[in-house]
């Protein structure tokens, strides 16, 4: 069962801002993400909207937004095949089983300034 769904659009220009700014990348992404979005090289700014904008779509697939996440807590992380996937730890973990979330689903775009994500919360079937 479905339990909620989530969207949200993410500027690169404005995380192109955020990646001079001390300290709020490592306060916004998991330390595997920022690692495996430097890999990308070029990518690096696209990578990271792309996985903030996951945060926040988990926020709304939620229906809490933002409160009582810390960002970090979650993690996008793509297989062999570069398929995305959410990984969650501390609040996310609390914030997801308070909703009886069981599996996380994620899909990431990003062209031009804008990066998007999709999130949806299933619940135990
Ligand atoms: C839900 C939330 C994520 C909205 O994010 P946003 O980027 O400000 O706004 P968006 O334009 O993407 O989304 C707005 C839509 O979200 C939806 N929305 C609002 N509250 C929501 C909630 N609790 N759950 C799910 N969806 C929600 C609404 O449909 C709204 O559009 P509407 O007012 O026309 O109906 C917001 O509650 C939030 O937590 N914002 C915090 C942002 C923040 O702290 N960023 C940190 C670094 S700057």
């Amino acid at each position: 069962m479905i339990i909620g769904i989530g969207i949200d659009i993410v500027s690169i220009s404005r995380m192109k801002a955020w990646i001079g700014r001390v300290g709020l990348l490592d306060r916004y992404f998991h330390p595997a993400e920022l690692a495996a979005a430097r890999e990308k090289g070029t990518a690096f700014e696209h990578s990271l909207a792309a996985r903030f904008a996951a945060k926040e779509a988990f926020g709304k697939a939620l229906g809490t937004g933002l409160s009582g996440l810390r960002l970090k807590d979650i993690e996008v992380v793509n297989d062999r095949n570069g398929k995305p996937s959410i990984r969650v730890y501390g609040s996310a973990r609390t914030q997801l089983d308070r909703v009886g979330g069981a599996e996380l689903f994620v899909s990431l775009t990003h062209e031009s300034d804008n990066a998007i994500a999709v999130v949806v919360i299933e619940g135990a079937r």
